[in-house]
């Protein structure tokens, strides 16, 4: 059978555009029962150009429903990426307490000035929706906060600060974040920076955000920064660390534990894999809900702009629920699926406890379950000194890989063989790795699997890593390779999602 480009790379259930190019998500906010969001957006190619902001909306961050290009590209430049948040107070003065206004902020990137790289090629705009985020009307006085004198000035993400009762904007400028405040969403004042010589520096520093957390099971938060850059992620091209620590309203500290590093690792990722950038969370996330949701681009600029899909490029991962922990003295995020998933669930196969005897054993195939719409969870026991490899497979003899190697302490993912590669020498070039920050001989293990990603998420989300493979045909066995030792999985419940 021959396959047409929906059937075997539209994904199942992650955000793609009907058609066209996307990149970063952007102005994610919720509101009256819808998450929004927004995405860079070129519709007239599959390869980026002058953005704008895509928007779709949800009731559950899992079904999207594609709405019509919010935000164009004007004379001043073209729409690059950026935030929004609902302004209940109406502190802006665009809107009433009635009818609040939705406040965006995006960077205006002037083309004019490319060619020069003049500085001040990049600065900030605001817009105003007041029907809920579909049309948006730009501020006349824009821009709202320049800096000439540089050039990487990008990506104002703007938050409630309900401690220091002021709005704050953090934003990229090269190597380091800068950090505002303001009352009307309109004037903002410089506050700080924070970011030279700490953290990876191997690219120019993209997308941050800014927000306190609750650290799990006590009374004490902690200030989060996250801050995507490219190149230099820990497995090439793009990728997003994280910062904990304190902020006095005016100043962020990094706290005293995080800033050695975990067992030798120069800097935390919030996803190893190659394929999560620029994410950032929503806002307006109402206080009884409480969750902190994230969203990121599942796709890296090492090869964004090639992968072989005709009629749109990208989609984003799974909406995720961040968490902040504290575990032998350091803070540590974790991010697992967000529960609404759980509400797709058709068909569970469970599995109590099998003990892996075998080199090779068949977990699963496709006799039972379609295996390009799953939600797989397991616990793993009696792991020795071996090496671990989890694979679905289908009979073009393609493969996407992913396990531990307890020999060498990383997990990893291996898309070597997992269909066309063809595109870019970068795309598969090696496996990609994240080491342990402890050792472990039993671990809970999540894997969330559409038709050309895998998203897998270790102890409760501690260590996360999400890739997209392009296979020639639909995966059609889930198995498991060890070397030498005999292991236990246990719980194993293979649910598929329907949509
Ligand atoms: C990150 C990024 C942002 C920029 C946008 C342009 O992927 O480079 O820094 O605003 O994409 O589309």
């Amino acid at each position: 059978k021959a396959y047409t480009e929906e059937e075997l790379y539209r994904p199942n259930f992650h955000f793609t555009p009907k058609k066209a190019w996307m990149n970063d998500p952007n102005g994610m906010f919720y509101y009256n029962g819808y998450y929004h969001l927004y995405f860079q957006h070129y519709p007239d190619s599959t390869v980026w150009g002058p953005m704008h902001w895509g928007h779709a909306i949800s009731t559950d961050m899992v079904t999207w429903t594609e709405k019509p290009i919010a935000i164009y590209p004007d004379e001043k430049g073209y729409i690059f990426s950026g935030s929004a948040v609902v302004d209940l107070q109406n502190t802006s003065g665009f809107g009433s307490l009635k009818n609040p206004p939705i406040v965006a902020m995006f960077t205006y990137h002037d083309p004019t000035k490319e060619k020069t790289k003049e500085p001040g090629i990049q600065s900030q705009g605001i817009a105003y929706s007041l029907d809920e985020g579909l049309t948006w009307k730009k501020y006349e006085k824009n821009p709202v906060v320049e800096f000439p004198s540089i050039k990487d000035f990008r990506d104002p993400k703007m938050t409630w600060d309900n401690i220091h009762k002021q709005w704050l904007m953090v934003l990229a400028a090269g190597d380091k974040t800068i950090f505002y405040s303001s009352k009307n969403l309109k004037d903002w004042t410089m506050l700080s920076d924070f970011g030279k010589n700490i953290g990876a520096h191997g690219g120019v520093w993209e997308c941050p955000d800014f927000f306190p957390m609750m650290v799990e099971g006590s009374d004490e938060y902690k200030w989060v920064l996250l801050l995507s850059i490219n190149p230099g992620g820990p497995n090439g091209g793009s990728a997003t660390q994280y910062f904990v620590g304190d902020f006095d309203g005016k100043i962020f500290k990094l706290d005293e534990s995080f800033s050695k590093d975990i067992n030798g690792q120069k800097g935390l990722w919030i996803d190893y894999g190659r394929d999560n950038y620029a994410g950032v969370t929503w806002s307006n996330i109402s206080e009884t809900d409480g969750r902190k949701l994230f969203m990121g681009w599942m796709s890296n600029w090492d090869y964004a702009q090639k992968v072989p899909t005709q009629k749109w490029r990208s989609s984003m991962t799974v909406a995720r629920e961040l968490k902040l922990i504290k575990e032998n003295n350091h803070y540590r995020l974790s991010s697992v699926p967000v529960r609404e998933l759980q509400n797709y669930v058709a068909n569970t196969i469970k599995k109590e406890a099998l003990k892996i005897t075998d080199k090779k054993t068949v977990l699963i195939d496709k006799s039972s379950i379609d295996l390009t719409r799953l939600d797989i969870q397991f616990t793993l026991r009696n792991l020795k000194k071996d090496i671990y490899t989890f694979s679905l497979c289908n009979s073009s003899d393609n493969n996407i890989s992913f396990g531990i190697n307890k020999k060498d302490k990383y997990f990893f993912i291996d898309r070597k063989k997992s269909g066309d590669l063809s595109f870019s020498d970068a795309f598969a070039k090696q496996i990609s790795k994240a080491p342990f920050t402890e050792d472990f001989d039993k671990i809970d293990v999540r894997v969330i699997v559409d038709k050309t990603s895998i998203e897998v998420f270790y102890d409760n989300g501690k260590t996360v890593m999400t890739e997209i493979f392009f296979p020639e045909k639909p995966m059609e066995t889930f198995s498991v390779t060890k070397e030498k030792f005999d292991f236990t999985i246990e719980n194993l419940t293979i649910n598929q999602l329907n949509f």
